[in-house]
């Protein structure tokens, strides 16, 4: 089954492939475990041109990243968003001496889903199992019609379609034709090697179906204490961007306070609307003052990156 599109995948790969990816010519399942991590939610480009190498020369191996403090991974991550993936990562380094080299025994550790576990499995071990990420949905999706798939029968499918005896390009293939041919809008199905057995092509858009879902909004008043050219922050210690540094959110503004300007940023589930003040005054309750080259140093979030422009 499916042995010529295998033929013509393989065909593809070697022509048009990205195959100098630099996790796709390391073996060791570190590298590949953090390349995977940080391309879960993240561009091939932003990874490749900002983070991929950076992380790796300060965190060369799982027991640097062991005993590395989470501010450092953090400041690290900076910028990648969807921190808990750092978080997860240090975690995860502490709990083991080498990565496991089992889907099951993968998907134990923190932050390890079935996506990253089967990447981890087809990339690092060379086994013989389907990876999973939005462009390889995609192409399933198109492949047989389905407008709205469940995570089973996407897995499913991709069982079927698997090239077991060459798994390792197959699936860095199916990563690729997501991305170069079979992309969201105007795909280049004449130029795809799935398109003998591709059932969508003639309405592919209509696959997967669109999930447009307005995003709620969430309000916040944010204070800036300033005191001679430094800024306060503190640490942020409830659920969200835990652990990243950042300027207070405030139920009520001030009198003395002026407003500066207004910040928006949006999230997987909210878009957060910041309206942003200053105030000139020392306040002892905030203890924490940083001149702006030591607020270089910290880990902060884009939304406090936008807010700290308005100010430089
Ligand atoms: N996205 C997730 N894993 C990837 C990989 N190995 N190459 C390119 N993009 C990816």
């Amino acid at each position: 089954m499916y042995k010529t599109v295998h033929r013509q995948i393989h065909r593809w790969y070697e022509n048009y492939g990205r195959r100098d990816l630099p996790w796709r010519n390391s073996d060791d399942p570190y590298e590949i475990y953090i390349s995977e991590v940080m391309l879960q939610q993240t561009q091939v480009k932003t990874v490749l041109e900002h983070y991929y190498f950076p992380f790796l020369q300060k965190f060369p191996t799982l027991q640097a990243l062991a005993s590395a403090s989470l501010d450092e991974v953090l400041k690290a991550w900076e910028g990648l968003g969807y921190y808990n993936r750092a978080k997860h990562l240090h975690a995860s380094a502490q709990q083991i001496d080498t990565l496991p080299d089992t889907l099951e025994a993968l998907q134990k550790l923190p932050g390890i889903g079935p996506n990253i576990a089967h990447a981890i499995c087809a990339f690092a071990f060379k086994q013989s199992v389907p990876v999973m990420e939005a462009n390889v949905k995609r192409i399933l999706s198109r492949l047989f019609t389905l407008s709205t798939p469940t995570a089973k029968e996407l897995w499913e499918k991709a069982y079927t379609l698997l090239d077991r005896e060459n798994p390792f390009d197959y699936n860095q293939a199916m990563m690729d034709i997501g991305a170069l041919i079979c992309t969201p809008r105007q795909p280049k199905c004449t130029h795809c090697p799935l398109q003998t057995i591709c059932q969508g092509k003639e309405n592919p858009t209509l696959y997967p179906q669109k999930q447009t879902k307005t995003l709620p909004r969430r309000i916040e008043n944010i204070l800036i204490y300033r005191h001679h050219d430094r800024l306060s922050l503190t640490q942020r210690t409830k659920r969200f961007l835990h652990g990243l540094w950042g300027f207070p959110s405030v139920e009520k503004i001030p009198k003395s306070a002026q407003s500066i300007g207004e910040v928006s940023h949006t999230y997987t589930h909210f878009k957060l609307l910041c309206d942003i003040y200053l105030l000139e005054e020392e306040i002892p309750t905030e203890k924490y003052y940083f001149s702006l080259s030591e607020i270089e140093k910290l880990a902060i979030s884009k939304v406090d990156e936008k807010i700290l422009k308005l100010l430089i």
